[in-house]
């Protein structure tokens, strides 16, 4: 076997290896989108390729190699592959719109290997939110949860007060008039009421 023919065969290894689940990526129209292959910097990276098919089955592509300062591209002018500070390679599309949704491929060569990250990019209305997490969906159901007993508890309170009030109401229509006939005054009466209530009992 050939030095050739075993460095391919491991290519294929690490590219079937690293088959790596699709990664959904939401913005809203109009805006910048970057995407990041990894993390390596071009110190050790070959050559990075993205590979762009939008959903109504367009393609098009872009390459930067190490060595070399233009990217090959068939893609439009808005879809470059910018350096980071560190020297680290992303896609940048600016001005997103309906035409650049799709799936994003890419394919980075480095010293040792060779990585593979897909990416579903979607434009999301601006009133809605993109879907919860389940972290954040806990933290909801948690707060829900919190708010029903709250409910809970006004009502309940409420409804005592109420009850309240309407037996206080009936008690006094039974009650000669000379004690009150005012609600707070009644309020502020309640203890003395109540002794002479128990007095009055005691001594029948
Ligand atoms: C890249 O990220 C991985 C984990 O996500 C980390 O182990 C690795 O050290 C990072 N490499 C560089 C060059 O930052
Ligand atoms: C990114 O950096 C590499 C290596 O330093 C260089 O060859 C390439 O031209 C740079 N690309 C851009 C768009 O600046
Ligand atoms: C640019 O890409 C095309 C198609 O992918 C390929 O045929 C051509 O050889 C590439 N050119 C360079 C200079 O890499
Ligand atoms: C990409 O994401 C959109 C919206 O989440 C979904 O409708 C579509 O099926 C996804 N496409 C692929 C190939 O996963
Ligand atoms: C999205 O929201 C921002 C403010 O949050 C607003 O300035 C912008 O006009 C909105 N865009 C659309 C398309 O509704």
């Amino acid at each position: 076997m050939s030095v050739n023919s075993i460095s391919i065969l491991t290519l294929l290894l690490v590219v079937t290896i690293s088959a790596e689940d699709i990664q959904l990526v939401t913005t809203e129209l109009g805006k910048d989108v970057s995407l990041h292959c990894t993390n390596r910097t071009w110190s050790e990276i070959m050559f990075e390729t993205w590979k762009i098919r939008n959903t109504i089955g367009a393609e098009c592509q872009i390459a930067v190699r190490f060595d070399q300062t233009d990217a090959n591209s068939t893609c439009e002018d808005r879809i470059t592959i910018q350096n980071t500070s560190e020297n680290r390679p992303f896609l940048h599309v600016s001005h997103f719109n309906n035409a650049d949704e799709g799936i994003y491929t890419c394919q980075s060569a480095y010293n040792g290997g060779m990585g593979k990250v897909q990416f579903n990019v979607s434009i999301i209305d601006n009133g809605t939110q993109p879907p919860a997490e389940s972290g954040s969906r806990l933290v909801a159901i948690l707060l829900a949860i919190l708010a029903f007993i709250i409910i809970i508890l006004i009502t309940s309170f409420f409804f005592k007060r109420i009850l309240l009030v309407v037996l206080r109401s009936c008690c006094n229509s039974a009650i000669p008039a000379t004690i009150s006939s005012n609600k707070q005054e009644c309020e502020e009466f309640e203890p003395y009421e109540i002794y002479v209530e128990k007095m009055n009992y005691i001594y029948s």
